[in-house]
Protein backbone atom coordinates (compact mmCIF):
# COMPACT_ATOMS: atom_id res chain seq x y z
CA UNK A 1 0.00 0.00 0.00
CA UNK A 2 1.36 3.24 -0.80
CA UNK A 3 1.68 6.03 2.02
CA UNK A 4 -0.83 8.30 0.72
CA UNK A 5 -3.25 5.16 0.47
CA UNK A 6 -2.24 4.23 4.32
CA UNK A 7 -2.70 7.93 5.90
CA UNK A 8 -5.91 8.04 3.81
CA UNK A 9 -6.96 4.60 5.49
CA UNK A 10 -5.86 5.75 8.62
CA UNK A 11 -7.88 9.09 8.63
CA UNK A 12 -10.64 6.92 7.77
CA UNK A 13 -10.53 4.31 10.73
CA UNK A 14 -7.52 4.57 13.04
CA UNK A 15 -6.32 1.01 13.26
CA UNK A 16 -3.82 -0.94 14.93
CA UNK A 17 -0.89 0.04 17.14
CA UNK A 18 -0.28 3.21 14.58
CA UNK A 19 -3.59 3.80 14.30
CA UNK A 20 -3.67 3.57 18.47
CA UNK A 21 -0.34 5.27 18.58
CA UNK A 22 0.14 7.67 16.44
CA UNK A 23 -2.79 8.52 14.26
CA UNK A 24 -5.48 9.04 17.56
CA UNK A 25 -2.53 11.97 18.61
CA UNK A 26 -2.23 13.20 15.28
CA UNK A 27 -5.63 14.07 14.80
CA UNK A 28 -6.10 15.75 18.63
CA UNK A 29 -3.21 17.67 17.47
CA UNK A 30 -4.48 19.29 14.44
CA UNK A 31 -8.03 19.47 14.46
CA UNK A 32 -7.98 21.56 17.54
CA UNK A 33 -9.46 25.03 15.46
CA UNK A 34 -12.07 22.67 14.28
CA UNK A 35 -13.16 21.17 17.47
CA UNK A 36 -13.33 24.22 19.27
CA UNK A 37 -15.30 26.26 16.15
CA UNK A 38 -17.08 23.44 16.49
CA UNK A 39 -17.59 23.35 20.62
CA UNK A 40 -18.22 27.36 20.14
CA UNK A 41 -21.51 27.11 17.89
CA UNK A 42 -22.62 24.12 19.80
CA UNK A 43 -23.67 26.17 23.01
CA UNK A 44 -23.31 23.19 25.23
CA UNK A 45 -25.22 23.64 28.34
CA UNK A 46 -24.40 21.52 31.18
CA UNK A 47 -27.57 19.37 31.10
CA UNK A 48 -27.51 18.48 27.37
CA UNK A 49 -27.23 15.17 26.18
CA UNK A 50 -24.43 15.18 23.45
CA UNK A 51 -23.79 12.85 20.46
CA UNK A 52 -19.93 13.19 19.19
CA UNK A 53 -20.10 10.48 15.94
CA UNK A 54 -16.27 9.93 14.77
CA UNK A 55 -14.47 11.13 18.01
CA UNK A 56 -11.46 9.89 16.93
CA UNK A 57 -8.39 11.00 19.49
CA UNK A 58 -11.48 12.74 21.61
CA UNK A 59 -10.21 15.63 21.72
CA UNK A 60 -14.14 17.13 21.20
CA UNK A 61 -14.90 14.80 24.05
CA UNK A 62 -12.67 15.97 26.80
CA UNK A 63 -13.40 19.61 25.58
CA UNK A 64 -17.34 19.05 25.93
CA UNK A 65 -17.01 17.04 29.59
CA UNK A 66 -15.82 20.45 30.93
CA UNK A 67 -19.33 22.26 30.35
CA UNK A 68 -21.63 19.44 29.91
CA UNK A 69 -21.13 18.61 34.14
CA UNK A 70 -24.73 17.61 34.66
CA UNK A 71 -26.28 15.45 31.36
CA UNK A 72 -24.32 13.09 29.05
CA UNK A 73 -22.04 12.48 26.47
CA UNK A 74 -22.22 9.64 23.93
CA UNK A 75 -18.94 9.17 21.38
CA UNK A 76 -19.64 6.61 18.16
CA UNK A 77 -17.16 5.66 16.43
CA UNK A 78 -16.34 2.65 13.87
CA UNK A 79 -12.79 2.29 15.04
CA UNK A 80 -12.49 -0.08 18.02
CA UNK A 81 -8.92 1.25 18.27
CA UNK A 82 -10.10 4.72 18.15
CA UNK A 83 -12.57 3.51 21.26
CA UNK A 84 -9.77 1.66 23.03
CA UNK A 85 -7.73 4.36 23.26
CA UNK A 86 -10.59 6.89 24.48
CA UNK A 87 -12.16 4.03 27.08
CA UNK A 88 -8.52 4.57 28.59
CA UNK A 89 -8.53 7.95 28.85
CA UNK A 90 -12.15 8.82 29.85
CA UNK A 91 -12.33 5.87 32.11
CA UNK A 92 -13.20 7.84 35.27
CA UNK A 93 -15.87 9.98 33.52
CA UNK A 94 -17.10 6.84 32.17
CA UNK A 95 -17.52 5.03 35.33
CA UNK A 96 -19.09 7.93 36.60
CA UNK A 97 -21.94 7.77 33.52
CA UNK A 98 -20.98 10.59 32.46
CA UNK A 99 -19.36 9.56 29.38
CA UNK A 100 -20.67 6.42 26.79
CA UNK A 101 -18.17 5.46 24.04
CA UNK A 102 -19.74 3.15 21.58
CA UNK A 103 -18.60 1.32 18.69
CA UNK A 104 -20.76 2.17 15.97
CA UNK A 105 -21.35 3.28 12.21
CA UNK A 106 -23.40 6.56 11.18
CA UNK A 107 -25.44 4.42 9.37
CA UNK A 108 -27.02 2.54 11.83
CA UNK A 109 -27.02 4.38 15.21
CA UNK A 110 -27.86 1.80 17.90
CA UNK A 111 -29.96 4.58 20.24
CA UNK A 112 -33.37 5.33 20.69
CA UNK A 113 -35.49 8.11 18.54
CA UNK A 114 -35.16 11.56 20.35
CA UNK A 115 -32.73 11.18 22.42
CA UNK A 116 -30.19 13.48 22.04
CA UNK A 117 -30.52 17.42 22.64
CA UNK A 118 -27.38 17.84 19.68
CA UNK A 119 -25.24 16.32 17.91
CA UNK A 120 -22.17 16.94 16.06
CA UNK A 121 -19.40 15.41 13.74
CA UNK A 122 -16.02 16.77 13.08
CA UNK A 123 -13.78 15.98 9.69
CA UNK A 124 -16.06 12.54 9.18
CA UNK A 125 -18.77 13.47 6.64
CA UNK A 126 -15.88 12.31 3.63
CA UNK A 127 -16.25 9.32 4.87
CA UNK A 128 -20.02 8.60 4.78
CA UNK A 129 -21.04 6.22 2.23
CA UNK A 130 -24.18 7.43 1.73
CA UNK A 131 -24.25 10.79 3.47
CA UNK A 132 -27.87 11.78 3.16
CA UNK A 133 -29.20 8.31 5.25
CA UNK A 134 -26.51 9.29 7.58
CA UNK A 135 -27.95 12.47 8.19
CA UNK A 136 -31.28 10.54 8.80
CA UNK A 137 -29.50 8.93 10.88
CA UNK A 138 -28.86 11.37 13.28
CA UNK A 139 -31.94 13.29 12.91
CA UNK A 140 -34.01 10.61 14.00
CA UNK A 141 -31.55 10.24 17.25
CA UNK A 142 -31.89 13.97 17.93
CA UNK A 143 -34.73 15.52 20.35
CA UNK A 144 -37.21 17.68 18.37
CA UNK A 145 -35.44 21.14 18.48
CA UNK A 146 -32.05 19.29 18.92
CA UNK A 147 -29.21 20.77 16.93
CA UNK A 148 -26.82 19.45 14.76
CA UNK A 149 -23.27 20.22 13.53
CA UNK A 150 -21.23 18.88 10.68
CA UNK A 151 -17.73 20.31 10.89
CA UNK A 152 -15.69 19.76 7.59
CA UNK A 153 -12.88 21.40 5.51
CA UNK A 154 -14.20 22.24 2.05
CA UNK A 155 -13.22 20.79 -1.27
CA UNK A 156 -10.79 23.63 -2.14
CA UNK A 157 -8.67 22.67 1.07
CA UNK A 158 -8.98 18.91 1.14
CA UNK A 159 -8.00 18.68 -2.27
CA UNK A 160 -4.26 20.05 -1.85
CA UNK A 161 -3.77 16.88 0.29
CA UNK A 162 -3.41 14.56 -2.03
CA UNK A 163 -4.36 11.57 0.28
CA UNK A 164 -7.60 12.78 0.03
CA UNK A 165 -7.83 10.97 -3.60
CA UNK A 166 -8.24 7.79 -1.73
CA UNK A 167 -11.49 7.52 -0.65
CA UNK A 168 -12.36 10.66 0.50
CA UNK A 169 -15.40 12.16 -0.83
CA UNK A 170 -14.83 16.12 -0.93
CA UNK A 171 -18.00 18.40 -0.65
CA UNK A 172 -18.38 22.68 -1.37
CA UNK A 173 -20.24 24.04 1.58
CA UNK A 174 -23.54 24.99 -0.12
CA UNK A 175 -23.67 20.87 -0.94
CA UNK A 176 -23.74 20.11 2.76
CA UNK A 177 -26.17 22.74 3.43
CA UNK A 178 -28.30 20.86 1.09
CA UNK A 179 -27.76 17.71 2.41
CA UNK A 180 -29.10 18.49 5.56
CA UNK A 181 -31.69 20.64 4.36
CA UNK A 182 -32.46 17.17 2.69
CA UNK A 183 -32.78 15.27 5.55
CA UNK A 184 -35.32 17.95 7.23
CA UNK A 185 -33.05 19.66 9.03
CA UNK A 186 -34.50 23.41 9.62
CA UNK A 187 -32.34 27.02 9.79
CA UNK A 188 -29.77 25.38 7.99
CA UNK A 189 -27.05 27.90 7.80
CA UNK A 190 -23.17 27.68 7.02
CA UNK A 191 -20.46 29.14 9.63
CA UNK A 192 -16.73 29.73 8.80
CA UNK A 193 -13.56 29.27 10.10
CA UNK A 194 -10.19 28.83 9.80
CA UNK A 195 -7.55 26.31 10.58
CA UNK A 196 -3.81 25.93 9.65
CA UNK A 197 -4.47 24.31 5.75
CA UNK A 198 -7.45 27.04 5.22
CA UNK A 199 -10.91 27.52 5.26
CA UNK A 200 -12.92 25.14 7.76
CA UNK A 201 -17.08 25.28 7.97
CA UNK A 202 -20.31 24.21 9.88
CA UNK A 203 -22.81 23.49 8.69
CA UNK A 204 -26.04 23.86 11.42
CA UNK A 205 -29.32 22.59 11.09
CA UNK A 206 -32.02 21.73 13.71
CA UNK A 207 -34.93 19.05 13.68
C1 LIG B 1 -10.47 11.96 10.41
S1 LIG B 1 -11.02 11.16 11.89
C2 LIG B 1 -11.67 12.57 12.77
C3 LIG B 1 -11.63 12.36 14.26
C4 LIG B 1 -12.04 13.58 15.09
N1 LIG B 1 -13.42 13.94 14.88
C5 LIG B 1 -11.14 14.75 14.74
O1 LIG B 1 -11.58 15.66 14.01
O2 LIG B 1 -9.99 14.73 15.17
C6 LIG B 1 -12.50 10.31 11.41
C7 LIG B 1 -13.12 9.54 12.55
O3 LIG B 1 -14.44 9.17 12.17
C8 LIG B 1 -14.60 7.79 12.33
N2 LIG B 1 -15.52 7.36 11.27
C9 LIG B 1 -15.32 7.43 9.93
N3 LIG B 1 -16.39 6.98 9.26
C10 LIG B 1 -17.29 6.62 10.20
C11 LIG B 1 -18.60 6.06 10.12
N4 LIG B 1 -19.17 5.79 8.94
N5 LIG B 1 -19.26 5.80 11.27
C12 LIG B 1 -18.67 6.07 12.47
N6 LIG B 1 -17.43 6.58 12.61
C13 LIG B 1 -16.75 6.86 11.48
C14 LIG B 1 -13.21 7.18 12.24
O4 LIG B 1 -13.08 5.94 12.88
C15 LIG B 1 -12.36 8.27 12.88
O5 LIG B 1 -12.23 8.11 14.26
Amino acid sequence: MSTKKFIAAQLRKPSGFFGRFITVRFLNLVNVPLNRLTLEILQLQPDDHVLEIGFGGGDLIARMARIVTHGHITGADFSIDAIEVCRKRFDTLMDVGTIELRCASVEALPFNADTFTKACTVNTIYFWPDPLAALGQIRRVLKQEGTLLVCFSPRAVMEKQEFTQHGFTLFEPEEVKSLLSKAGFRDVQLVFGRHRFGECVVAKGIK
